[in-house]
């Protein structure tokens, strides 16, 4: 990097320095369920509660006045070796009721069986009607400054370090629903300012399905399982939601990056994510500038292919969420930095043509680079999911000096839409209260009561003007740190209208599906021919294969071939814009922090060699899970997979250190992977099904000692693109983590000719 380039020494230096702020207490295996081991017998000795993980904190300590209150984390948690009543009353027992004799009729008297009871019955709040599903972290930003001469928020001035919580979700699922489906993810930032909370409420999608927020409802309700069946949960693939896209063509754009590689992706670790929005960013001086906000993964983006997503809802419907806890927990801290696009604050707005107010459209990055202004790490997972992931309260109207909105008319109705919608879901208005969404700046507002009001407010004038408070609080004008709205010019007659520039609803789709490789293409047509395939409506896919008519003909042809329809002709002539190479997800090296590598082995193994392997990865901070034919220890190595509960989907590459026999348990009775064939000197079937499948999703396969067999096996060949045979598995190791840098083997995905 040059030292000349202001942005780029600022990367180096906070690279460095987060490289070499280790985590002493990382976890080798993450996953276990608590701090200490669970003994055989049932503890009776009255003990304090556990700490919690070390990977695991809570909400820092504040007031819900936003005042730092000193406290330690454990006064919020429960404390004490007793049970007690809510009221902090000794109870003597939990699981009988006071009954009038032991068969006799329960007593009404039972207080402790009332509250319990009272209490339980409560214990659901309403999902978020949207990204309902979804996962979270604490961790922190820090600011490089070189944003500091386009704005004067406070956390992007060089050198600030801000804590942050992030929530990852799905849009269209339930709370308990599959986290791999095919969908949009959350990427909701709360960055917790000395200037209070400012909140980037993104997605991995750095363009929406419609360009006013007055069509949110609609576009939501095609996309929700149908009314009167509820079903299908947690996905795209239905009849609504293809009626209302072909219909609403603006969602083209947003719905071909839903059916790319970006709606299934392999980790939120490896995830994009965007403010979708224009934002208004005003320094010191009141210079403004227009911005585009880009969150950008250190490990790359990358995706799962579409089986595995599958599969995997099936095997682990966790996936992203395991992902995420365990990265941190093992230590392999995510990193993403945050960058900017920027463009000139013109009285119209647009940028080299594009309409900066137009959701549905990108600037592509060869026109307006971004430019990296921090970097954010998780490395803390939460301490309880409720309280913090569910409870969180993010709004696009969290904003700071500094940072201001534009007229984009989805941001409009998002400014208003999440306050709302927190009122129902977290009862009342005082959520702004809950620990996870105190502010860490001072908290003066002058709004009272309402439902689980938590602070003690003083004084008896919470009105302005007042005498009898001494006139406090006073109002911040720019100059003590006040929030002070850009004051734009705004002019207009009053219509329902959308401007001629948002007319264009194809030249965007096609410039992202020119810009994918020849394998992204293939991904999506079948992902198009996936979802038509899966709608009932002849008339819903007819006219969705218009759309792609304007898009692109080989697109409109394949899918239409795939659905067994004739491919209809485009009725606008195909935008000639430039491909945007950094759209696509292929062609490029990344880190390997936290992947997943399987190692099939078993007792007629060389378990020196395996043991050094196994050691190997953990070195290169990846996580190995020892798969052999049943639990307990394998040499001196500790088991977490078996033949009967692995499943290829879980590892991003596998080795074999030999060719283990079929397992005691492996027929179709008891594992139906096993199936129901066992040949002479065959090789344990889960295992030849795990290296089929890995092969199948274009993983890297590495072996040494008798693996060949195992191979043979499943078919594959040994000089196949991405198989490594070799007699020392610390080479093999070394070598598929030169193709798992690559993400996958691309080469295992020949386009169609
Ligand atoms: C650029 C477009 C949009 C993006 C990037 C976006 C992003 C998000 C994200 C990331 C969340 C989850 C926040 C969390 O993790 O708690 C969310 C929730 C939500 N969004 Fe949006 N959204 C967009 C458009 C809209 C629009 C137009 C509306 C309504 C008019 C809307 C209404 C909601 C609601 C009601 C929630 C649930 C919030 C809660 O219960 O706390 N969103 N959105």
């Amino acid at each position: 990097m040059s030292e000349s380039n202001p942005i780029k020494s600022a990367v180096e230096k906070v690279v460095d320095t987060v490289a070499h702020h280790g985590h002493p207490e990382k976890a080798e295996i993450p996953g276990v369920p608590n701090s200490e081991p669970p003994s055989l017998e049932e503890p009776v000795e009255p003990r304090e509660p556990l700490a919690p993980k070390p990977d695991q904190t809570g909400p820092d300590t504040f007031s819900p006045t936003g005042q730092p209150t000193g406290a330690s984390q454990d006064a919020m948690a429960q404390g004490g070796a007793f049970l007690t009543s809510a009221q902090g009353v000794r109870l003597p027992d939990t699981d009988h009721s006071l009954k009038a004799g032991p068969r006799g009729p329960v007593l009404l008297q039972d207080f402790h069986l009332r509250e319990k009871i009272m209490h339980f019955d409560h214990e659901r709040i309403p999902e978020r009607v949207v990204h309902a599903r979804g996962s979270a972290a604490h961790g922190v930003f820090r600011s490089y400054g070189t944003a500091a001469n386009i704005t004067k928020a406070a956390f992007l001035a060089e050198g600030v370090e801000t804590p942050v919580f992030v929530r990852f979700s799905t849009v269209l699922g339930s709370r308990g629903s599959a986290d791999t489906v095919r969908d949009t993810r959350g990427f909701a930032t709360k960055f917790y300012t000395t200037e209070g909370v400012y909140d980037l409420v993104g997605n991995n999608i750095p363009v929406f399905f419609i360009q006013d927020g007055i069509k949110f409802p609609d576009v939501i309700h095609a996309g929700k399982p149908h009314p009167d069946r509820e079903i299908p949960q947690a996905q795209s693939a239905h009849d609504t939601f293809w009626d209302f896209v072909s219909l609403h063509t603006e969602a083209t754009h947003h719905t071909m990056w839903n059916m790319s590689d970006r709606g299934i992706p392999r980790s939120f670790r490896m995830m994009e994510g965007f403010g979708v929005h224009t934002f208004r960013l005003v320094n010191a001086e009141g210079a403004t500038t227009l911005v585009k906000f880009h969150w950008k993964p250190k490990l790359g983006v990358h995706s799962l292919t579409w089986e595995e997503a599958q599969l995997i809802n099936g095997v682990d419907p966790d996936y992203h969420r395991r992902d995420l806890a365990d990265a941190i927990e093992a230590g392999a801290y995510p990193q993403w930095e945050l960058g900017v696009q920027t463009f000139p604050d013109t009285p119209d707005q647009m940028f080299e043509g594009i309409d900066l107010l137009d959701p549905t459209k990108i600037v592509p990055e060869e026109l307006a680079p971004v430019q990296p202004i921090g970097l954010m790490e998780l490395n803390r997972n939460p301490s309880n999911f409720f309280a913090e992931t569910e409870q969180v309260a993010f709004h696009a109207g969290h904003l700071v000096p500094g940072i201001d909105v534009t007229d984009d008319p989805l941001l409009a109705a998002r400014l208003f839409s999440y306050l709302d919608t927190q009122l129902t879901r977290l009862g009342g208005p005082n959520f702004p209260q809950i620990p996870i969404n105190r502010p860490h700046a001072p908290v003066n507002d002058m709004l009272r009561d309402g439902f689980h009001q938590d602070a003690v407010h003083r004084g008896v004038a919470p009105y302005r003007p007042n005498s009898l408070d001494g006139g406090c609080p006073f109002q911040a004008g720019a100059a003590e740190g006040g929030y002070v709205e850009v004051p734009v010019e705004v002019a207009g007659r009053k219509v329902r209208e959308a401007p001629a520039s948002y007319a264009d609803h194809f030249s965007q789709p096609r410039l992202f599906w020119r810009s994918m490789s020849p394998v992204e293409k293939e991904h999506i047509i079948d992902a198009y021919t996936f979802e038509l395939g899966k709608c009932y409506e002849q008339a819903v896919k007819e006219r969705q294969l218009r759309v792609l008519a304007n898009i692109d003909p080989v697109l409109c042809r394949e899918v239409a071939q795939g659905l067994g329809l004739p491919a209809p002709e485009p009725t606008e002539p195909p935008a000639e814009l430039a491909p945007s190479p950094a759209l696509s997800q292929v062609g490029r090296e990344w880190p390997t922090d936290g992947r997943i590598i399987g190692i099939v082995a078993d007792e007629s193994c060389d378990l020196g060699v395996v043991g050094a392997v196994r050691t190997a990865v953990l070195a290169a901070g990846m996580v190995p899970l020892i798969i052999a034919p049943k639990g307990g220890m394998l040499g001196t190595m500790p088991v977490q997979r078996t033949f009967l509960t692995a499943r290829s989907v879980e590892f991003d590459a596998l080795l074999l250190a030999g060719a283990p026999a079929p397992g005691k348990d492996a027929f179709g009775a008891r594992d139906a992977k096993a199936g129901n064939l066992l040949p002479d000197g065959a090789v344990d079937p889960r295992v030849v099904l795990m290296v089929m499948e890995v092969y199948r999703h274009a993983k890297a396969i590495g072996g040494w000692g008798t693996a060949a067999r195992v191979l043979t096996a499943a078919g594959v060949s040994e000089q196949a693109p991405g198989v490594i045979v070799g007699e020392d598995g610390e080479q093999v190791l070394r070598e598929t983590i030169g193709l798992l840098a690559a993400h996958r083997v691309w080469e295992r995905f020949p386009p169609a000719a």
